[in-house]
């Protein structure tokens, strides 16, 4: 039997981090045994906040694909695709505009909280209208799943409404889009060791899958921990330190350890810093060292994403040609 098809997609607007590696990337090389799996490099989505800056996704796209292939990705298996460099995303964009309330998308969850993070009071019709062309980004592959955070949950039901109206308005008897389903990532967030309750880039809470073994002991460092512990001698309160939250996710074998020690005062917070940065620079140092080969053989990765590209486009103008016969658009 065929392998069900799974797409999802990253913005190249930066390197990616822990919070990437825990959401998405760690399932990625998972289930890329299972699935025939396609990942896009959504760059024509990151033009929707970032498009005063394109020099930025330019350098992004090859920082996001090889964090992708330095994670474990395994370039025989899995397929990049460049966004732009589909004209099939652009033409479906436009035909599903057409099926999609500006209210809807005025009323979209996730539209609307980045909407007021970006400070947003009049947003472009292209940051408005992402979701459709997210929609598109999943159709033109036929995918089966979309493994995604909870953030994008809206927009997988615009994506899933855009397929049946299309289907029952224009293909009743004979659907042409498939309609995916949603693959929800059980961690879609990774607290910072800020103490805020996510990590992101322009929280500057970031450990990036780039960095240093320094750097990731300098951040480690400077983490919050339990603000009533004072000295070494006051008993800890695990379940309240950020720290020991990443023991727990990154550090699973000695979490408990780790737990009983922090409570009975056996074990300061300087040591149970440095433990935490022990285990994530081995969690890192087979992704760095991935990363070092593919930083010095940028044109394997520049062929990578090429021939994911262009097997996209193969199968991305077959669904436009599908497309554009149901709506009478083929001579
Ligand atoms: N919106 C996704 C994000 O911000 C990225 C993305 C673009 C995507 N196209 C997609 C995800 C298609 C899944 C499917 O993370």
């Amino acid at each position: 039997m065929a392998q069900k098809r799974i797409l999802t997609g990253d913005r190249p607007t930066g390197k990616l981090h822990l919070g990437h590696y825990v959401g998405s990337l760690q399932n990625r090389v998972k289930l890329q045994d299972q699935y025939d799996t396609f990942i896009l490099i959504a760059d024509i989505q990151a033009l929707t906040t970032h498009f005063e800056h394109p020099e930025l996704i330019k350098q992004s796209i090859y920082e996001v694909a090889i964090d992708n292939l330095a994670v474990g990705l395994d370039p025989n298996k899995v397929k990049w695709v460049w966004q732009s460099h589909v004209p099939a995303i652009a033409e479906l964009t436009i035909f599903y505009s057409m099926l999609v309330s500006v209210n809807s998308l005025r009323h979209n969850p996730t539209i609307k909280t980045e909407a007021a993070n970006y400070g947003y009071d009049d947003m472009t019709y292209g940051f408005l209208g992402y979701p459709v062309s997210q929609s598109a980004d999943i159709t033109f592959l036929n995918a089966d799943l979309v493994p995604v955070g909870e953030d994008q949950l809206p927009h997988m039901e615009v994506t899933r409404k855009i397929v049946r109206r299309f289907n029952e308005m224009y293909a009743p008897d004979n659907p042409v889009l498939v309609e995916p389903k949603t693959m929800l990532s059980t961690c879609s967030r990774l607290m910072g060791l800020d103490g805020n309750a996510k990590m992101g880039k322009s929280l500057g809470n970031a450990i990036y899958l780039s960095d240093s073994a320094e750097t990731v002991a300098s951040k480690v460092k400077s983490a919050i921990t339990d603000p009533s512990r004072i000295s070494l001698k006051d008993p800890g309160h695990p379940d309240i330190c950020v720290v020991n939250k990443y023991h727990q996710i990154f550090n699973t074998a000695e979490h408990a350890n780790v737990c009983e020690m922090c409570k009975n005062a056996q074990i300061g917070c300087v040591a149970c810093k440095k433990n935490l940065a022990a285990a994530l620079n081995n969690l890192l140092d087979p992704i760095r060292e991935r990363r070092a080969y593919y930083e010095n053989h940028r044109n394997e990765v520049k062929e990578i994403i090429e021939s994911g590209t262009a097997l996209a486009n193969q199968i991305g103008n077959e669904t436009v040609r599908k497309v554009k016969d149901a709506m009478h658009l083929s001579l």
